[in-house]
């Protein structure tokens, strides 16, 4: 049942290209309209919303904050993300047009279930993302869109989360589609990107043995930090989550411009800090900033580990280990850059002994308050 691979991590990492395209299957129509008939909120309903809330925990949690980015940008609807198990503790405002969404692969995650009771409460609307047909999550919702990931057994969640994007993606440009949005030529180049991008998903797996080697050769560390910037920020959190929960290492990830603010104290020799370089092409001034950023920390003898996208020279001279990444639009790169970064933490786990898909002290659905 695991294919011929070693551990389901390994297997659900190689299945990402297919789960990424069949969460699309069917949903962007030739002439690049998106049909989402199956949301069960009608596009009257849409047009009325006026904030946007995602609820999640963990990975899904980090979905959540990259849709934010999307979906402000592309809708110009305010998005706020918070933690499930924080949300119905401080009292939200929310209203019957704001639109609350809630991701869980499991569907059974109870700090996301009591977070969308809550909002059912305060009587917005719910839509939820979900990757297990008929789980509670979807049931209570008042729409749902499946993620097509296919059962997800390890407990480190991979391909459910690159579906949880693909689905928040969908869901920000059908918002806005349905309420009229002016569309330049940004998002139709981004639906036809969107459309390919199980190849390039397929493309960064096949360049995976030199970060699998790295990755080897630090297993005796102690601590690595992930630096990232706009959507490569929440990139850098859920690469340090892979890696606490699978390597039981000290993982921390920080957005770069904070890094002057206090982290850069942490920064020692030999320190692997990994870096997930923005795209040069589009919001080119953080991508400047962020190779300063790498230049600072190289200079206090910190082993510089640099997600890239193909193409981009500026940080050749800074980087001790360079991963290459597909050019993509900016908003889409989370989708191929947070894969080496499962490919890593699954490695660095396996040389330090550690069981993969049953990491110690965690379930795969918490069910629990
Ligand atoms: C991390 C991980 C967890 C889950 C979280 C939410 O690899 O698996 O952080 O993402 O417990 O679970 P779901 O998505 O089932 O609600």
């Amino acid at each position: 049942e695991k294919g011929g691979y070693d551990y389901f991590m390994l297997k659900e990492i190689a299945e990402q290209p297919k789960a990424v395209a069949d969460t699309l299957l069917g949903r962007i129509d030739a002439g690049g309209s998106l049909t989402l008939d199956e949301l069960r909120i009608s596009a009257a309903e849409l047009r009325e919303v006026d904030k946007v809330v995602i609820v999640a925990c963990g990975t899904a949690f980090h979905a959540g904050l990259i849709a934010k980015y999307a979906i402000e940008h592309w809708t110009r609807i305010p998005c706020e993300v918070e933690l499930a198990s924080e949300f119905r503790y401080r009292d939200p405002i929310l209203g019957a047009r704001s639109l609350v969404i809630a991701i869980s692969q499991s569907g059974e995650t109870m700090d996301t279930l009591m977070a969308l009771r809550h909002a059912r409460e305060q009587g917005s609307k719910v839509l939820a993302i979900c990757n297990t047909n008929g789980s509670t999550i979807p049931r209570e919702s008042d729409a749902v869109l499946y993620t097509h990931a296919g059962p997800e057994v390890a407990v480190a969640s991979t391909k459910a989360f690159l579906t949880q994007l693909v689905a928040c993606y969908l869901v920000a440009l059908y918002l806005g589609q349905v309420r009229g949005t002016k569309w330049g030529d940004e998002i139709g180049a981004v639906i036809r990107d969107l459309s390919h991008i199980s190849g390039e998903v397929e493309r960064v797996l096949e360049t995976m043995e030199p970060v699998r080697e790295l990755a080897r050769s630090l297993a005796d560390k102690n601590t690595v930090l992930f630096l990232g910037r706009h959507v490569g920020y929440p990139v850098a959190l859920e690469g340090a989550l892979k890696l606490k929960e699978l390597a039981y290492m000290h993982a921390e990830g920080f957005a770069a411009g904070e890094l002057k603010h206090g982290p850069i104290a942490l920064i020692e020799p030999d320190l692997p800090v990994v870096v997930v370089v923005p795209s040069p092409r589009g919001r080119s001034v953080l991508h400047d900033k962020i190779v300063s950023n790498i230049q600072e920390i190289r200079a206090r003898g910190a082993r510089t580990i640099v997600i890239a996208e193909e193409g981009d020279e500026a940080v050749v001279p800074y980087a001790d280990h360079l991963v290459r990444i597909p050019a993509t639009p900016t908003l889409l790169q989370p989708l191929v850059a947070t894969v080496p970064l499962q490919v890593f933490a699954c490695e660095l786990a396996t040389a330090r002994g550690n069981e993969v898909d049953q990491p110690r002290n965690l379930a795969k659905s918490v069910t629990v308050e």
